[in-house]
């Protein structure tokens, strides 16, 4: 194992019973422009995905629509039969074209997205499936319904959700346990507040989507100050941000490069000061 590792952040227990390190990988990025197709190099690709277990990092955040159905079929390619990893994967959107994503809850369809990820990341259960957006043209009884069915079955392990509110959390907690909620979170945009807050005392996973969107608080002092102090990027600090922001916090950053992927892991031994952190916290807020 390289001397960089996830595993510097603590773990988190999905569900109470599969232990991932703090720091995982998201895989959107290792598809085409828009998301939508084959990524521009795919030997790159196959060798990030390949880096992963050596570096730590256990926990991988896909989606049946990234590509569609590239991200999965690289990441079975890659990692089969993922020994020790978790894999998450989405369904419930549906792809039109690069950039363009809607919703379809309706039950059979969801049905459909399990199975068919089941089979491109070959395996008879999908350890951690999460409804990728709640269809407001479908009752959300009828989706989380079907959710609860397919859990039931054994085709689901645990199930995450993703860009919902607190409301949206209790209403599904009334037909199956949520362990994981997957919302835009970071150190610029802090809509998700309360909804960590949430999470935290309840035990589920918060997996911030886009955590590297520090871009355009480059050039702020506090960032660039802590980034000089630890000999970091701001990204890296961005990262370092939300691993102390809660201990439920599963941040997921995404890349198509192996250089990309060890410098984020590396900042997963980031340890920020108190005062960095109020800094840092107020920096984003302003
Ligand atoms: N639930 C949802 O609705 C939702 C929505 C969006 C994303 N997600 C998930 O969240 C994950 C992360 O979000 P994200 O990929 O949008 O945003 P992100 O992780 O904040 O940023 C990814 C971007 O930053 C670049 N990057 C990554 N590491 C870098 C580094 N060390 N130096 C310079 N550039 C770097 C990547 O390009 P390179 O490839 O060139 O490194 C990519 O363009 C996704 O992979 C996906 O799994 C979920």
């Amino acid at each position: 194992m390289s001397d960089i590792s996830a595993s510097a952040a603590g773990t988190f227990l999905v569900g109470g019973d599969i232990k991932v390190a703090r720091l995982g990988y998201g895989a959107m990025r290792i598809t085409g422009d828009g998301v939508w197709g084959a990524p521009r190099d795919r030997a790159e690709a196959l060798r990030t995905l390949r880096a992963l277990p050596g570096l730590g990092v256990d926990f991988i955040d896909t989606a049946d629509s990234y590509g569609p159905d590239v991200s999965e079929e690289l990441i079975a390619e890659a990692l089969h039969p993922y020994d020790g990893l978790l894999i998450a994967t989405k369904g419930g959107l549906t792809r039109h074209g690069p950039n363009i994503w809607r919703p379809l809850g309706r039950p059979e369809y969801l049905r459909q997205c399990v199975l068919m990820s089941m089979r491109r990341l070959k395996v008879d259960r999908i350890d951690l499936w999460q409804l990728h957006r709640v269809d407001p043209a479908v009752p959300m009884d009828e989706q989380f319904g079907e959710i609860a069915a397919m859990q039931k079955e054994g085709l689901i392990r645990h199930v995450g959700l993703s860009e919902v509110g607190i409301e949206e959390i209790k209403a599904a907690q009334k037909h199956f346990p949520v362990v994981t909620v997957q919302n835009k979170y970071n150190l610029g945009d802090r809509a998700s507040e309360a909804v960590v807050d949430y999470c935290a005392s309840h035990g589920i996973g918060f997996i911030p989507w886009y955590p590297l969107a520090a871009g355009a608080l480059t050039g702020r002092t506090a960032l660039t100050d802590s980034a000089a102090s630890h000999g970091a990027t701001p990204g890296q600090i961005a990262l370092a941000w939300l691993l102390r922001r809660s201990p439920v916090m599963l941040p997921i950053p995404g890349t198509s490069k192996e250089a990309h992927l060890k410098e984020n892991v590396a900042a997963a031994a980031i340890k920020l000061t108190e005062a960095e952190f109020a800094a840092l916290s107020a920096l984003g807020k302003a």
